[in-house]
């Protein structure tokens, strides 16, 4: 197979990047789904703030969506973000359907922010000395998903 898009990494990099950016879409897409759905669905005493700070959620998630398929075309990879790929893929932990409560919606958006992170967490380990740049913008992404980890935590937290 001819590659269109040449890369200035080595195959093995290329093999090392290609293979985290690729996985980073699917479950950046994954978690955007995900905080969409629980926009449209929670319910509950705190309805307005749960449902402004998942759009706020939905809005990192996909500009990081973009920048990771983008590194992704930037190193010779094409990213696959179909629907059919994300399912099968992604490592998001999901959300159920219907109604949610204000509560569990909290709950489900701390699970989902964890298991991507520790998958980044992971890749960042894995693109140390196969390509710095990728790694570098898989850190700027967990250290936001990190910061909203947080967010997300102290709205149930007690002390
Ligand atoms: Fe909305």
């Amino acid at each position: 197979m001819t590659q269109p898009i040449t890369s200035t990494l080595d195959p093995e990099q290329q093999r090392i990047a290609g293979e985290a950016l690729r996985g980073t879409v699917v479950d950046l897409i994954d978690l955007s789904l995900i905080a969409k759905q629980a926009h449209w669905n929670v319910i509950g005493r705190n309805f307005r703030s749960v449902h402004l700070a998942l759009d706020e959620l939905v809005t990192a998630a996909r500009e990081f969506t973009d920048s990771a398929a983008e590194r992704a075309t930037a190193v010779g990879v094409s990213p696959d973000g179909r629907a059919a790929t994300v399912a099968e893929k992604s490592g998001a932990i999901g959300f159920p359907d219907g109604w949610q409560q204000d509560t569990e919606v909290i709950d489900a958006v701390v699970g989902n922010l964890a298991a991507v992170i520790s998958r980044l967490r992971e890749r960042i380990d894995a693109t140390e000395k196969a390509d710095p740049v990728t790694q570098d913008l898989f850190i700027e992404i967990a250290a936001r998903l990190e910061q909203l980890h947080w967010m997300w935590q102290a709205q149930l937290a007690t002390a």
